[in-house]
């Protein structure tokens, strides 16, 4: 049987995550209809699509997809959304005793808010059901055993089961120091998979914060699952329709793909010595601190660490300069990431940057006779920012590509 899902994301991103899933044995197409942030797939099973939930590192959610349609915006959409609701046989995955609830994501106009669309839901699925097994199921708003989405976007609606849950997959459990501007996992994952890096390349963070990228970069290196520190907080666990199965087992089982023994070549750096220390703290809860080099440094002095040309890629967040810290230190950062790149970037090396005001980086990089080979238009929390892949101009004909998973 092929399952349709639907796969969630930050919005520009969407074609790494397409070549992640293909990595994961997925097909994939990004931007059905044109949404931002979406992307489809057929899975052979429902198990499939936890076991990719489980793995992936791009994604927030992956839905099962069991209806779709057209919706207006007027008030009348609400109707629209309870027929497509209704039409589902939602016996098939709840039991009587099985509790559930509705969440919406809702984007574009509409004379209608994510709330009515929750209840006008929640209403079809419990008509549905005494229509054809004659009670009523059980509401529960805060950790359902069946968390059902109804998302709309513009005229689009999509019903589905989360198999991920009210914690999306940036959420990755290692975290024991917040950074008061970390990088949201999901994105951090995505610059590493557009560097086309691989783990026996020198990687740096010169401005690494609580070492999200790194911490990222080294559990791709040793191939651990997205989920890996977050087991117990997954949706699919409390599914009804899977309750045969012992996921303690198969996680196990998925594991297997890792391997701890591998070690990458990745430093970070950042001037604030309270940040390192976080850092370090991450790293150690994730595992991977026999892989990472840190050291307090101020960018500008990388290069009494790394000889000229000797790293192949640099990934870094430098600072905004919109929530903390003044604009001018911002800016100043970013002059500084150019001329590091500069000194310190192999022939064929990349820095991969997401930033508030790509238009700091783009009056400097011609004259540090570098290049952009790729930009991405991304959302980080709800700011908007670019990530940029840049590179030195005589080697941008050369191939990009996704080594690792
Ligand atoms: C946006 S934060 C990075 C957050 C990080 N990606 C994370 O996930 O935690 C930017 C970092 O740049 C550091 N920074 C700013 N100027 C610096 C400089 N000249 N040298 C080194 N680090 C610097 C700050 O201390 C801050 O931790």
């Amino acid at each position: 049987m092929a399952c349709k899902v639907l796969f969630t994301t930050s919005r520009g991103i969407e074609d790494i995550v397409v070549q992640e899933l293909n990595l994961l044995g997925i097909e994939a197409k990004p931007r059905l209809f044109g949404l931002d942030g979406w992307v489809w797939g057929f899975v052979d099973q429902p198990l499939t699509l936890a076991q990719v939930c489980y793995q992936s590192r791009t994604i927030y959610r992956g839905l099962l997809v069991l209806a779709e349609g057209e919706v207006r915006r007027t008030q009348e959409g609400l109707q629209d959304i309870y027929e497509i609701v209704k039409s589902i046989d939602w016996t098939e995955w709840m039991t009587p005793e099985a509790t559930f609830c509705v969440r919406s994501n809702r984007s574009g106009r509409h004379h209608y808010q994510s709330p009515d669309i929750e209840r006008t839901s929640g209403q079809a699925v419990i008509d549905k059901i005494l229509e054809l097994k004659g009670h009523r199921q059980k509401v529960k708003l805060a950790n359902p055993d069946v968390m059902v989405r109804v998302d709309v976007t513009g005229e689009r609606c999509v019903v589905g089961i989360d198999f991920v849950g009210e914690e999306a997959m940036q959420r990755r459990g290692y975290r024991v120091y917040d950074h008061p501007a970390a990088i949201n996992a999901v994105l951090a994952a995505a610059m590493i998979l557009t560097s086309d890096w691989k783990p026996e390349e020198q990687m740096v963070d010169p401005m690494c914060g609580s070492g999200t990228i790194l911490i990222e970069a080294a559990l791709m290196a040793k191939k651990v699952a997205g989920g890996f520190f977050r087991k117990d907080n997954f949706a699919f666990r409390s599914l009804p329709y899977f309750s045969s199965l012992n996921f303690d087992d198969l996680m196990h089982e998925w594991d297997t793909k890792a391997d701890w023994n591998v070690k990458a070549k990745l430093f970070g750096s950042d001037i604030s010595p309270k940040h390192i220390a976080g850092a370090k703290l991450n790293a150690e809860r994730a595992l991977v601190y026999d892989t990472i080099s840190w050291e307090v440094l101020d960018a500008a002095e990388l290069t009494k660490i790394f000889a000229k040309g000797s790293v192949r890629c640099i990934i870094v967040n430098p600072p905004f300069g919109v929530r903390s810290g003044s604009v001018a230190k911002a800016k100043e950062a970013h002059r500084l990431l150019i001329q590091v790149a500069g000194d310190v970037l192999s022939e064929d090396g990349r820095l991969v940057v997401i930033t508030h005001h790509p238009e700091w980086l783009e009056m400097l990089i011609p004259v540090a006779d570098l290049t952009i080979s790729k930009r991405f238009h991304v959302l980080h929390g709800d700011l908007p920012a670019e990530i940029l892949v840049i590179r030195r101009k005589e080697s941008s004909s050369q191939s990009m590509g996704v080594h690792l998973t």
